[in-house]
C-alpha cells in the first residue's frame, strides 16, 4: 500500500535518516517534511532528495495549527511520523520552556489537527500517527534492575523526559478517547550519520579530531543502550506497516555500555581510522568533569514485544556501528564544521565552563 507521509522534524538527526530510509525503500510514496529548522535542524541533511518529485520540504512550526491543517489537507496525508522535538537533556536543564512548548504543545497541536482531518475523511482505518518517543520517560535503573518494558511506570527525571512523557500521555489519551490510530515507540540512545555535535558520540568524535578534551560527566559509569539509527528506522517502518494501533513498542539496540567504556572504544576506532590526529592516542584527551544535574544512572530496553509481535531485532553491534559512524564523520568534515557556530560555542561554554 502506498502512503503519503508527513514527517515532522525530518531535518534533524533521526528524522533525516528516516526520510532517506523511506525514500530509498518506498520510492513511490509521497514524503512531506515539516521542520522549523531550529539549531538542530539542517536542510542540508536532505539535499540529495530535494529534486525528487515525491519529496517536499516545508519550513514551519508544529505549533502552528493552521499550517498543519492546511498541509494535511493539501497533501492528503495518511501517515504522520512525528520526530520534531527539543531533544537534548543538557539544553532542557538550561531552559525547559522550549521543551514544554514543542514537545507538549506541539504534539497536542498535531494530534488535534490530525483528529479533525481524520474525522472529515470518515476515519480511514489505514491512517497512522506514529509518535517517536524515548526510554528516558521510564526514569533511571540501578545495575541490578530489569530493563524497561512497555508496562514500566513512567518516572521522568529531566525537563526533557518530563516533556516527552507529557506528549506520550496525550498520544495515549487520543487513542483511548477518540480512537485516533496512534502508535508510540520508546527507543534507546541512537547514533549514526547526521547527529548534531552536542550529543555524546559526535561530540567525542569531533573533539578527538580537533585535539580538544573529551568531557565525561561524573564517574563515567552511567549506562546507555546504543541503537544504530538505521536499525531504528527499520523498526519504525515495521511499526508503521504492521504495528497495532493504540500500542506502545520499546526499541533497543541490545548494546548496554558504560559511558567510559564507550568512549575508550570510540578513541581506539578514531586512532585507527583518522589519518592526522593532533593528539594520539585520543584517550589522552579524556577528562572527567562535574556531573549533569539529575543524571540518570542507567537505561536499558527490553525489546521482547517488538521482536515477538512484529519480528524486529537490531542487526548492528556497537563496534560495527561506531566504525560506520566515525568513518561518516571523517568523510563529512565540512558538514560538522559548519555546525560549530557561535550559538554552539556559547552553548558549549555554558555547559563545559567548569
Ligand atoms: P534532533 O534534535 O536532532 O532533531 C529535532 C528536529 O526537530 C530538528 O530538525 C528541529 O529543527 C525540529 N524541530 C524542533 N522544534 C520544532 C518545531 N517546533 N516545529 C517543527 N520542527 C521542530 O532530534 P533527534 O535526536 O533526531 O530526535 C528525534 C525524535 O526522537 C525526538 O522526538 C526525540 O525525543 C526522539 N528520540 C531521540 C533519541 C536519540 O538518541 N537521539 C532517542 C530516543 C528518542
Ligand atoms: O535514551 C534516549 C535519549 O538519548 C534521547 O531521548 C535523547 O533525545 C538523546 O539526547 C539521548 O539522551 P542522553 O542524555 O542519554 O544522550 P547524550 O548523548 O546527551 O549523553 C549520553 C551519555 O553521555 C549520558 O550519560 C551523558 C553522558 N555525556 C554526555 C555528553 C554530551 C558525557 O559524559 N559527556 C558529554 O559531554
Amino acid at each position: 500500500m502506498s502512503r503519503r507521509l508527513l514527517v515532522t522534524g525530518g531535518a534533524g538527526f533521526i528524522g533525516s535518516n528516516f526520510v532517506h530510509y523511506w525514500c530509498d525503500n518506498y520510492p513511490d510514496d509521497k514524503v512531506v517534511v515539516l521542520d522549523a529548522l531550529t539549531y538542530a535542524g539542517n536542510r542540508a541533511n536532505l539535499s540529495s532528495l530535494e529534486a525528487k518529485k515525491n519529496f517536499c520540504f516545508i519550513k514551519g512550526d508544529i505549533c502552528n495549527s493552521s499550517l498543519v491543517k492546511q498541509l494535511l489537507e493539501s497533501e492528503k496525508i495518511d501517515t504522520i511520523a512525528h520526530f520534531a522535538a527539543e531533544s537534548h537533556v543538557d539544553r532542557s536543564i538550561l531552559g525547559p520552556g522550549a521543551f514544554v512548548q514543542t514537545n507538549v504543545v506541539g504534539t497536542y497541536t498535531l494530534l488535534e489537527a490530525f483528529r479533525q482531518y481524520w474525522l472529515t475523511q470518515n476515519q480511514p482505518g489505514h491512517y497512522r500517527f506514529l509518535h517517536v518517543s524515548t526510554d528516558e520517560v521510564y526514569g533511571s535503573l540501578s545495575p541490578q534492575d530489569s530493563p524497561f518494558t512497555e508496562t514500566t511506570a513512567y518516572a521522568p527525571n529531566s525537563p526533557y523526559s518530563a516533556s516527552k512523557a507529557g506528549s506520550d500521555h496525550l498520544v495515549r489519551a487520543y487513542f483511548h478517547t477518540y480512537e485516533l490510530p496512534t502508535i508510540i515507540t520508546n527507543c534507546s540512545n541512537n547514533y549514526g550519520p547526521y547527529q548534531f555535535p552536542e550529543k555524546l558520540i559526535p561530540l567525542m568524535c569531533i573533539n578527538a579530531l580537533l585535539g580538544k578534551p573529551l568531557p565525561i560527566y561524573g564517574d563515567g559509569k552511567n549506562v546507555r543502550d546504543w541503537l544504530y539509527v538505521k536499525d531504528h528506522c527499520n523498526a519504525l517502518d515495521i511499526v508503521i506497516n504492521t504495528g497495532a494501533v493504540g500500542e506502545t513498542y520499546n526499541i533497543g539496540g541490545n548494546n548496554e555500555v558504560e559511558n567510559i567504556n564507550l568512549v575508550h572504544t570510540l578513541c581506539q576506532i578514531i586512532d585507527k581510522l583518522a589519518p592526522d590526529l593532533p593528539i594520539k592516542p585520543s584517550e589522552k584527551l579524556i577528562t572527567f568533569i562535574k556531573d549533569r544535574p539529575g543524571h540518570d544512572r542507567r537505561y536499558a530496553i527490553d525489546a521482547t514485544k517488538i521482536k515477538n509481535n512484529l519480528g524486529w531485532t537490531p542487526l548492528v553491534t556497537v563496534e560495527e556501528g561506531l566504525h560506520l559512524t566515525v568513518q561518516w564523520y571523517l568523510n563529512h568534515n565540512q558538514w560538522w564544521q559548519l555546525l560549530l557556530s557561535q550559538e554552539y560555542q556559547d552553548y558549549y561554554r555554558q555547559i563545559y565552563k567548569k
